[in-house]
């Protein structure tokens, strides 16, 4: 308007002369009157928006003074424009130079003195200066390697999807999305419902491969033994330590895993061969490193000798994944995850992986711990729960450590801290695991609070974090008449063979006959085969003594046993008449392969 009301000349002529081959004198009149009024009219806006400026400033108007400098700047862009078209017209150039000096002009383009031989380039029907030609092959050259590496940046992203989905499938069909439910006593605020992201941890890049110099894994095995390198160690708690374990030669860890599963490690420890099982604590989600995370038991063979011994960069014998503790959110709208002491290290695994998945369900996690300082993950638990609106924490201790702040439930869980931390707790999955003490008494709370056995998922750590109370000492008592004659046939056929030493003489009602290393020993129908091949010397092999790592494997000849949980048997084995020493039980006489 304020061009127009000033007499601003037309910006159609300068495209048009691009279209005339050689100016007319009379064309030539018309363009020189042109950029005289286009100085003019520049001129007379710069005049007038100079006063502006200055009324502006006397007023103090900061909004009045950035105006009036757009319309200076107007006013001697047309003056420039002008000026450009005179000179241009006064050195007596071709009108398309005329108009290359105004669209330079208005793209504030350095003017390229043109020599005689710099007549530029023709493309189809336009003539282009080597200024203007490479700069568009530059141009050209960029939008294409943008494109070649969008393309690659696309491949990589669907290869990763592919690897994360095909190593553990969700299913999230009919899964409600979750508004925010109410927070739990004892838990932190909350920050308004953003999309969910796995929590930071203060070393989660330390030791994380760059992605893009990650390469791909080469084979996706489910069961597998090998070494994995220690890559980085750090501290939970005060007893409390987690490993983070890569592949030696730095590539993806070359297993996969569910959500909840464990690895077993052996080690040779002052000579002896040890085996023990550890839960993986990282989630799947993150395919670079696996990490345990341990507690040192007082005395503890394998715990102390991860704790004092290993250090970053040692290699560990490990064999796995098993276990069948798992949860990968499929099936279920709900979970609740009930922790006693380090048993949270499986549960963090699954909220970890549920929440770098961004699960729509309901996410319930009970912690019991004996004091605040003992509460592993608490930094990051928090962290998750004021981003993921669907996290629900409630933790209770039993002590306060000196110089903690601690809001949560004090005291060991009990049925009400259950029952006011998960509404309707009967119709939702539940997992426990922790000491076995604890496990017990949450089973008989549960029970009581309505929730169905069949809802019920539970692992133990075994005696190691069970604090198990020492076998109470019992008098020896006579084994039954049938058992003692058998024993004593035997002893007296072969001297040495028949065992009748030790605790598991009691008031047994069987022989074990364990066949390759020719000895025999009464059997007490409270102890396992494991139990008893110990006490007579016969090595077998084991580690989690709770029937879930399968390394006591072994095959019964004679005989039938009952298994309080054979959780890694596979049918298979099962037909093929192999047991779990660790579990196997008996009120008749067996033989076993051992
Ligand atoms: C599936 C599974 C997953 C597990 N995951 C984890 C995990 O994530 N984190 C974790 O920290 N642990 C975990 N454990 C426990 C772990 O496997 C070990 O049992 C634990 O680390 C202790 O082993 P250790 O060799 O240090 O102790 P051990 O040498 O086995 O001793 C354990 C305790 O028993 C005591 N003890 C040993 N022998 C006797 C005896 N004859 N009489 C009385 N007391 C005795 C010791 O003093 C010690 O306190 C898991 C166990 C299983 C089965
Ligand atoms: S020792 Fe693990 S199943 Fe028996």
């Amino acid at each position: 308007m304020m061009g127009e009301m000033m007499g601003r000349p037309s910006r159609q002529l300068f495209p048009e002369l691009m279209k005339v081959p050689t100016l007319t004198p009379e064309e030539h009149r018309r363009v020189e009157a042109e950029a005289r009024a286009r100085i003019d009219a520049g001129n007379a806006i710069l005049s007038e928006a100079q006063g502006d400026f200055q009324r502006a400033m006397l007023e103090d108007d900061a909004a009045a003074m950035s105006r009036a400098a757009v319309r200076q700047r107007e006013g001697l862009a047309l003056m420039d424009s002008g000026a450009a078209v005179l000179r241009a017209l006064a050195d007596g150039k071709p009108p398309q130079q005329i108009a290359l000096a105004w669209f330079r002009n208005q793209l504030s383009l350095t003017p390229v003195a043109p020599t005689s031989t710099d007549r530029g380039v023709r493309i189809g029907s336009f003539q282009v200066s080597w200024f203007h030609f490479i700069t568009m092959i530059a141009l050209a050259f960029f939008a294409v390697a943008m494109a070649v590496l969008t393309l690659a940046q696309r491949r990589r992203a669907a290869a990763l999807i592919d690897r994360l989905t095909s190593s553990t499938p969700v299913a999230f069909a009919g899964h409600p999305v979750v508004s925010g439910a109410p927070d739990l006593p004892g838990s932190l605020p909350r920050q308004p419902p953003t999309q969910a992201t796995p929590a930071p941890r203060a070393d989660q890049n330390a030791a994380a491969p760059e992605s893009g110099a990650f390469p791909a894994r080469k084979t996706v095995k489910k069961s597998w033994s090998g070494q994995l390198r220690v890559s980085a160690i750090y501290r939970e708690t005060p007893h409390v330590k987690t490993f983070r374990l890569g592949d030696p030669s730095g590539g993806p860890i070359p297993f996969t895993y569910s959500p909840g599963q464990f690895l077993t490690f052996s080690a040779d420890i002052d000579g002896k061969k040890v085996r023990r099982s550890y839960s993986i604590a990282s989630p799947p989600t993150r395919v670079a490193y696996v990490e345990i995370t341990v507690k040192r038991e007082e005395n503890g063979t394998f715990s102390d000798y991860l704790h004092d011994r290993l250090i970053v960069g040692d290699l560990l014998e490990v064999s796995g994944p098993a276990g069948v503790f798992t949860f990968d959110g499929g099936g279920a709208e709900s979970v609740v995850l009930i922790a006693g002491g380090v048993g949270i290290t499986p549960l963090m695994c699954v909220v970890r992986y549920l929440t770098d998945l961004t699960w729509p369900g309901d996410i319930y996690l009970l912690f019991a711990g004996r004091s605040t300082e003992d509460f592993i993950f608490q930094e990051e638990i928090e962290s998750l729960q004021r981003r993921c609106p669907n996290l629900h924490v409630a933790a209770t201790m039993m002590n306060r450590a000196q110089g903690t702040a601690w809001l949560g439930f004090e005291g060991q869980l009990t049925k009400q801290v259950i029952a006011q931390a998960v509404p309707e707790i009967t119709r939702r999955q539940i997992h426990l695991c922790g000491p076995p003490a604890m496990m017990d008494a949450v089973r008989v709370m549960l029970a009581d609070l309505g929730v169905p056995r069949s809802r019920i998922k539970t692992e133990a750590f075994g005696p190691a974090i069970g604090a198990l109370p020492p076998p109470a000492p019992q008098a020896p008592q006579p084994p039954p008449r049938r058992v003692a004659a058998a024993l004593r046939e035997l002893e007296a056929a072969a001297p040495g063979l028949a065992s009748t030493s030790d605790t598991a003489t009691g008031p047994a009602t069987a022989l074990v006959r364990f066949a390759r290393s020719n000895r025999t020993a009464p059997l007490r129908p409270d102890r396992t085969v494991l139990e008893v091949a110990e006490s007579v010397g016969v090595p077998i092999d084991y580690s989690c003594r709770v029937g879930t790592c399968g390394i006591c494997k072994i095959r019964l000849l004679e005989g039938k046993v009952e298994m309080e949980v054979e959780d890694a048997l596979t049918a298979e084995d099962k037909a093929a008449g192999i047991i779990l020493a660790c579990q196997a039980k008996s009120v008749g006489n067996l033989a076993i392969d051992a």
